[in-house]
């Protein structure tokens, strides 16, 4: 135990369990472990530690690391955190000098020091599989650059894009979500070291060099919120959690994208499931659970805020609850991320079908904007062409025996046509073209090919600049 003489008795049982937390921070052994021996460094530089004294001392927190890394650490009944787990097994192992490594140190700048370690490296791994599945989502944009698919808004028929404009949205998202992570490693990397409990370390401690040797880029300002933030951890979930969120849209679409009824992609069988009792199911059940585990990071994100909301100044036992949430966000996410990846990167494209489930309707705004272009104001070329969607409807529900129809353009004389607007001519027609509605979208950011392949340049630069960066 690192405490305890000034008590009668040791802790109740079930309080003992209620607050141990070695079961689930044993997992920040390789942070506690770089801590530590940066830490001995300085107390070295100090001269509270012989040379020697810090050299047995690292050797000996090396092999604690290894044996955590082999899986043969033995935990015993008073490792009440990785803190106390490894101090005890490097007395075990080294004898006396590693009774001096806590000198002017706190857990609580202990811990601090090791969370920012351990999201440091959450972030880096994270970064990198974003840039994975970015580059899946590039690669099948490439697949087929002209291909067509009707574009939604409000999981309505709205307008012809390419799907590789599609794609890439997603892209961009992604490339939000690193900057995030980007963003927020800046705040990560500030050093508690040193601030001891709450006041400070009274050894002088060289907290610049205990940051170098670390990796940070400075010592925090202020011992009392240095042992106090836990924002980096709120800031990385938020990230995660709109990572997710980017994500289970995602999967939404892949959902509907690969039933029968759209048709428009297949999910590779190595990505779907089947059903216990109907042979013929192929269930999507990842993009279902990449929308589902979405709810737990969200939920990760939430329990930390409120575990933070009331907590006094400084540092409070509460803190201790920052880490569950953190290691099950950063284990889903990067789930998550690899099997989003493999997905994308499997996943068969039914180009046909996609063309196919376009409908003339798309092509109204065109239409609209025909009319427009022949000097017709917007807001009348958008109730001319109003009336011809009835009268397309009125026609195809007739063609059908009186069924539902929604009718089409095509369907309709020119004379109609200019029963409508004087201002239609013979040239509609050539407006009636689903190729020739995407083409027209050529400004920067639009779907027309040119427009999209300007786009693909851009993602393909980013990806670039990322990886040296
Ligand atoms: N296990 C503790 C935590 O995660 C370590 C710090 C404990 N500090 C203390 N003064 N009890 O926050």
């Amino acid at each position: 135990m690192l405490w305890g003489s000034r008590f009668d008795k040791a802790p109740d049982e079930l309080f003992a369990r209620f607050q141990n937390s070695f079961h689930f921070d044993w997992r920040l052994y390789d942070a506690d472990v770089r801590g530590s021996i940066a830490y001995s460094k300085a107390l070295a530089r100090v001269g509270i530690l012989t040379d020697a004294e810090a050299s047995e001392i690292e050797r000996g927190l090396l092999v604690v690391r290894d044996e955590f890394a082999a899986g043969e650490f033995e935990a015993k009944p008073g490792d009440e955190d990785i803190h106390t787990a490894v101090e005890r097994r490097l007395h075990e192992l080294i004898g006396p000098p590693a009774h001096k490594l806590h000198t002017g140190r706190s857990r609580n700048d202990q811990v601090a020091t090791d969370m920012r370690l351990y999201v440091r490296d959450a972030i880096a791994r994270a970064d990198a599989a974003v840039r994975e599945l970015q580059v899946a989502l590039v690669e099948q944009a490439e697949k087929y650059p002209h291909a067509l698919v009707p574009g939604y808004t409000h999981v309505r028929r709205a307008q012809p894009v390419l799907w590789a404009h599609y794609l890439l949205s997603f892209f961009w998202m992604l490339a939000r979500d690193r900057e995030r992570f980007a963003d927020a490693a800046k705040r990560v990397a500030v050093m508690p070291l040193g601030a001891g409990a709450l006041a400070g370390n009274p050894f002088g401690v060289d907290r610049d060099f205990l940051a170098r040797e670390l990796g940070f880029a400075r010592p925090s300002e202020n011992s009392l919120d240095a042992v106090s933030d836990r924002d980096f951890i709120a800031e990385y979930l938020f990230a995660a959690s709109l990572l997710q969120l980017h994500l289970s849209r995602l999967a939404e679409d892949f959902v509907f994208y690969s039933a029968p009824e759209f048709g428009f992609i297949a999910l590779d069988d190595a990505y779907t499931t089947g059903s216990s009792i109907m042979p013929q199911k192929k269930n999507p059940d990842s993009m279902e659970l990449v929308r589902g585990k979405t709810g737990r990071v969200i939920g990760d994100l939430n329990t930390l805020l409120i575990v933070l909301k009331g907590a006094p100044s400084s540092y409070d036992k509460d803190f201790q609850e920052d880490k569950e949430p953190l290691f099950d966000a950063a284990d889903t996410l990067e789930m998550t991320l690899g099997v989003v990846t493999g997905v994308i990167r499997t996943m068969r494209v039914n180009v046909e079908t996609m063309r196919a489930a376009l409908d003339e309707g798309m092509l109204a705004t065109d239409l609209a904007e025909y009319l427009v272009r022949k000097g017709l104001p917007f807001r009348q070329a958008h109730h001319v062409v109003g009336g011809l969607v009835k009268l397309a409807e009125a026609r195809g529900a007739k063609n059908s025996g009186g069924k539902f129809s929604s009718g089409k353009f095509s369907d309709l004389s020119l004379d109609e046509f200019r029963g409508a607007s004087e201002l239609f001519d013979e040239d509609v027609f050539v407006v009636l073209d689903y190729d020739a509605s995407v083409k027209a979208r050529a400004v920067f950011g639009g779907t027309a090919p040119a427009a999209v392949a300007e786009q693909l340049k851009l993602a393909r630069k980013g990806l670039d600049a990322a990886k040296r960066g």
